[in-house]
């Protein structure tokens, strides 16, 4: 087991996450914690913050120099491969391996009848950020969840020949009745009550203001309508796959595919029972997470169970289609109601959500609040409630619950705009509100009106007619749709270790992922900036659980959280030169204050007079000292005086074939609001990549449920559509200058999920606008459009 002390500190980073979580309204619970402002003194010269830096990792991504967690080799490593469920619900009756035994080259099968001990408390298996249930246990017991569940793990001495066998494993199920339809759970969906204290659901509907119900009833204007969004799936480039590299005495490194290699590590440690030291966790490189590696996933555990029982190296890769049961982004079904005085202000809003989970864990983010706090309306009123499936636990999947809160927010809001003939941007602005309006505070930057000016402006919104169906180019209807974007700006608790040698170079670590957003790119231009060294003198080390602690990769909210962490390492690091440099003999900077100085082209310099100076080679030699390490905590400090979040205005044009019903994106505008922008090229892309996925979203997405077996009918990304290259036109990224002097001392707020929050509703609203046809579920394919 893990030590009590750690586990204390799983269930405080768990808690914590859910407090500062998603959607999260539970402010006044949150606990002030003391912040480390002392490195503010050292405000740095930014060099390289704010430029289009390119990754510093990219040279090592192109040549294959970068090894994800599949690709590490050891001797003798033997392969796995996963046999899975047919069934949705049921038991496994009888399971035969005998045949696949006899190949040649085989080692083992592993199922529920003949595993290693495991864990038998739901608490063992409940990871940093579980929702409230009893988590999956891969092959624990006889009972199947969900249809695609591992039931047995075949390993092998060849990967071919591990997956020839799983073929060869015979499978008796006595199977029971299961529901995977949410319209068929729809009635005896259960409703999310709010707690009594809001920590123990940060995720429960906030409270309502104001009388909603009376207040639409009287209502000059309304609009009511129902949205529909279907199961998504991540669909990573890069396969889930861990490889468990047995390093003698019981000691393992696993290399895992993972957001979080400190919340897989003590998974593993309590699961298995191990001791923290015998378990370390590696993730250098992850192609692509969106959510899905948040939690630590089945095949680690697998993966670790053979090769203890092995006593060797194993590998095991998920293919395609075994991904599709690791998470996806709930199904739901949203209403919303929306009443407005005949001038374009708000007087309600209701919000309800129906969102999709497990049978057997209660995941749900805070669909409906997003509605209540973006514009200005005395009366809100929300409810949610949870339709429980029999299919594997929803999870986060990009921007959780904005992506399609605000979907259908921002559609009913188009609706409204054309039921009181207004421009839809000019509704956005009378609604528009300076305060938080769920908890009634300030903002601590808000820069959304200069989205919606810059957008509309770079868009050329005011040449836009009206009418719809009014605007052409040929055979094709041309439409011109916007949205509004909002995300929380989050920030967590976090550690680096910087160690500066003699001769100017500086290791900085920290046991955070890089999921391909380019943390790894981000840490150097911040380091660079706060030690006064040039990019190549940084080297980063990261996705390592045995690095100075971290929370997993989400949110949005490392690079606020890692930057402002560096720099208070590197606060450290400099007081600790200066007080080598004042041992010099004539020290130049002998009453200096360690506030009166920084760190730059490799020396303490005075801030006041820069012929003072020091070089770090030399106040470091001169102490016969060859390496300062220094290591420190970074905590947010947050009294909930103030809202954090980011904002942002979508413009979309589509040009719709009136005959075939065939949409295309042909323009987009993104204008974003998101603090200070580190690295305007990686942010830039990363924006981008969003708003593909928005068109994605809103035109292909969709997971197909076959509910008469309960089984996912497309688990591939050819029956899966995404987006390709002829279905991305022209997208123009505008980031608006937001100072942000309160959320975090370097202004940062992060920008991995705001992108794609509005796009599928601006895509929606112009196809509306193209062909006069409102369709309000997802994704918007020709045949609705048709019909
Ligand atoms: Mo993100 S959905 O927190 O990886």
């Amino acid at each position: 087991m893990v030590s009590d002390i750690s586990r204390r500190g799983v269930l405080q980073g768990a808690v914590a996450l859910g407090t500062l979580g998603y959607g999260g309204q539970a402010y006044a619970d949150r606990a002030a914690i003391a912040v480390q402002k002392d490195y503010q003194a050292s405000k740095p010269m930014t060099p390289y913050i704010g430029t289009p830096t390119s990754r510093v990792d990219g040279r090592a991504k192109v040549t294959g120099a970068a090894k994800y967690a599949g690709e590490f080799n050891a001797t003798g490593l033997a392969y796995g491969s996963v046999v899975t469920s047919s069934i949705a619900k049921g038991r496994i009756a009888r399971i035969d391996a005998s045949e696949a035994l006899r190949v040649d080259g085989m080692l083992d099968v592993f199922t529920h009848q003949n595993r290693p001990r495991m864990a038998s408390t739901d608490s063992a298996y409940r990871d940093d950020v579980a929702p409230e249930g009893s988590p999956f246990r891969p092959l624990y017991d006889d009972r199947i969840l969900f249809s695609g569940q591992p039931i047995a793990l075949v390993v092998a001495e060849e990967p071919e020949i591990a997956r020839f066998a799983a073929s060869l494993v015979r499978v008796g199920y006595d199977e029971e009745a299961h529901v995977t339809d949410v319209y068929r759970q729809r009635n005896e969906a259960i409703p999310l009550e709010a707690p009594a204290k809001p920590a123990e659901n940060p995720f429960a509907p906030p409270k309502p203001r104001g009388a909603a119900e009376k207040a639409f009833a009287a209502a000059e204007v309304r609009h009511q309508g129902e949205y529909y969004v279907p199961i998504e799936h991540h669909n990573p480039m890069e396969m889930y796959a861990s490889t468990v590299i047995w390093d003698g005495g019981g000691k393992l490194t696993v290399y895992d595919k993972t957001q979080g290699v400190q919340n897989v590590q003590r998974y593993v440690c309590s699961v298995f029972d191990m001791k923290p030291d015998d378990v370390r966790v590696m993730s250098p490189f992850m192609g692509g997470g969106f959510g899905s590696g948040l939690r630590p996933q089945y095949q680690v555990a697998l993966a670790v169970l053979a090769a203890r029982a092995l006593e060797r190296s194993v590998r095991l890769v998920l293919t395609r289609q075994q991904m599709y049961v690791l998470g996806y982004r709930p199904a739901m079904i949203q209403r919303i109601e929306l009443g407005a005085k005949a001038g374009g202000t708000l007087d309600a809003i209701t919000h309800e959500a129906i969102t999709v989970t497990s049978k057997y864990e209660a995941f749900h983010r805070q669909e409906t609040a997003w509605s209540g706090l973006l514009y200005k309306c005395a009366n809100a009123k929300y409810a949610h409630k949870l339709a429980r499936l029999d299919l594997p636990t929803s999870c986060d999947m990009r921007c959780p619950s904005a992506a399609t809160g605000v979907y259908a927010l921002e559609c009913a809001m188009d609706e409204l705009a054309v039921a009181l003939k207004l421009d839809p941007l000019e509704l956005r602005l009378r609604c528009y509100s300076d305060r938080d309006q769920n908890a009634d505070r300030p903002y601590s930057s808000k820069g959304l009106r200069d989205c919606y000016r810059q957008g509309a402006e770079a868009f050329g919104w005011d040449k836009r007619i009206p009418q719809p169906r009014s605007m052409r180019d040929g055979n094709d209807l041309v439409g011109w749709g916007m949205a509004t974007g909002i995300w929380e700006a989050l920030q967590m608790p976090i550690a680096v270790r910087i160690v500066l040698s003699a001769n100017g170079h500086a290791e900085v670590s920290c046991a955070t992922s890089d999921i391909g957003t380019g943390t790894y790119t981000i840490m150097t231009q911040v380091a660079a900036d706060m030690l006064g060294l040039p990019l190549d003198s940084v080297t980063i080390k990261l996705g390592d659980s045995t690095l100075p602690q971290s929370p997993v990769e989400g949110g949005s909210w490392i690079a606020a959280s890692v930057s402002n962490g560096i720099a208070t390492t590197s606060d450290a690091v400099r007081k600790e030169l200066l007080r080598l440099a004042k041992q010099m003999p004539n020290s130049p900077l002998a009453d200096a204050a360690p506030d009166a100085v920084v760190l730059a082209d490799g020396k303490l310099v005075s801030k006041r007079d820069a012929s003072r100076a020091v070089s770090i080679a030399d106040a470091m030699r001169h102490s016969a000292v060859d390496r300062i390490e220094q290591e420190k905590s970074t905590t947010f400090a947050d009294d909930g005086s103030h809202a954090h979040n980011t904002h942002s205005a979508l413009f979309v044009e589509v040009k719709v074939d009136e005959q075939l019903g065939v949409i295309r994106v042909t323009r987009v505008v993104s204008a974003v609001a998101a603090g200070r922008i580190l690295n305007t090229k990686t942010a830039h892309s990363q924006i981008m990549g969003s708003v593909v996925w928005g068109i994605g979203m809103a035109l292909h997405e969709e997971t197909l449920v076959d509910h008469k077996f309960g089984r996912i009918m497309n688990a591939n990304i050819a029956e899966y559509h995404v987006p390709v290259n002829a279905d991305v036109h022209d997208i123009k990224v505008i980031f608006v200058d937001e100072p942000d002097e309160i959320i975090n001392p370097l202004g940062i707020k992060g920008l991995g999920e705001i992108g794609i929050v509005g796009v599928a509703a601006a895509i929606a609203n112009a196809i509306y606008h193209a062909t006069g046809k409102r369709v309000r579920d997802l994704p918007i394919t020709l045949d609705k459009l048709q019909r």
